[in-house]
């Protein structure tokens, strides 16, 4: 049985994409993409999956109390089967129900070295803050913004010539990279976390005969 994956976006659907292709590339072994979930009607990503022939489909938050809504998208999630939920530009924090329905099983991509730069406009602020490098993190999922044990990081140096656009776009390159790489490490149970550390097991080489 093929481990599924719910991606859940709000907008341009990019690391969706890469994770599908991933999939199709044979990358992701093992695993499908079983759903993409929008809280947002107008989030490109929606015909960007169905155009791979995924299910996808937005569940409008308007109205909704924080809690009613997650119990919308966790049964929209199970519907589907869904072993492992990944946030790919989500822009919503989650309620304690929806982390409690998949213990472990929630990452998200942020464009930054986390701790740093948290919420939106992560380039924008490291940009203004002068670091010399900033990057990439897939992190689990928690109650808190931006907050769960990291799993994996790029470093993407800044250049003197950088504005937020320029340096979004070398950071988007690393976040296609590591999501999968993340995904992968997740799927085949490569490692273990002690407190908030995130100790990674090789993966396997080639069965010696
Ligand atoms: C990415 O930069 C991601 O790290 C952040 O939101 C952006 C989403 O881009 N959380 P996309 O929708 O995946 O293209």
């Amino acid at each position: 049985m093929n481990k599924r994956i719910g991606v859940l976006i709000s907008g341009r659907g990019s690391n969706f994409e890469a994770l599908a292709d991933s999939v199709a590339a044979g990358r992701l072994p093992g695993a499908e993409i079983s759903v993409v979930l929008s809280n947002r009607e107008d989030a490109p990503g929606i015909e960007k999956a169905r155009a791979r022939g995924i299910p996808a489909r937005a569940i409008p938050s308007k109205g909704l109390e924080r809690e009613a809504y997650d119990r919308l998208m966790v049964a929209a999630l199970r519907e589907h089967h869904v072993d492992l939920v990944c946030l790919a530009g989500y822009m919503r924090l989650l309620s304690p129900h929806f982390v409690a329905a998949f213990p472990q099983r929630i990452l998200n991509i942020h464009p930054s070295l986390l701790p740093s730069f948290p919420g939106l406009e992560s380039q924008r602020q490291a940009l203004e803050h002068g670091v010399k490098f900033t990057g990439c993190t897939v992190h689990w999922v928690d109650e808190n913004l931006d907050a769960g044990p990291i799993l994996l990081q790029a470093v993407v140096p800044v250049e003197d010539g950088d504005t937020p656009e320029t340096l979004a776009a070398r950071i988007l390159r690393e976040e296609h990279r590591i999501y999968t790489e993340a995904v992968r490490i997740v799927l085949e149970g490569r490692y273990r976390i002690e407190g908030r550390r995130v100790l990674i097991h090789p993966a396997k080489g080639p069965e010696k005969k």
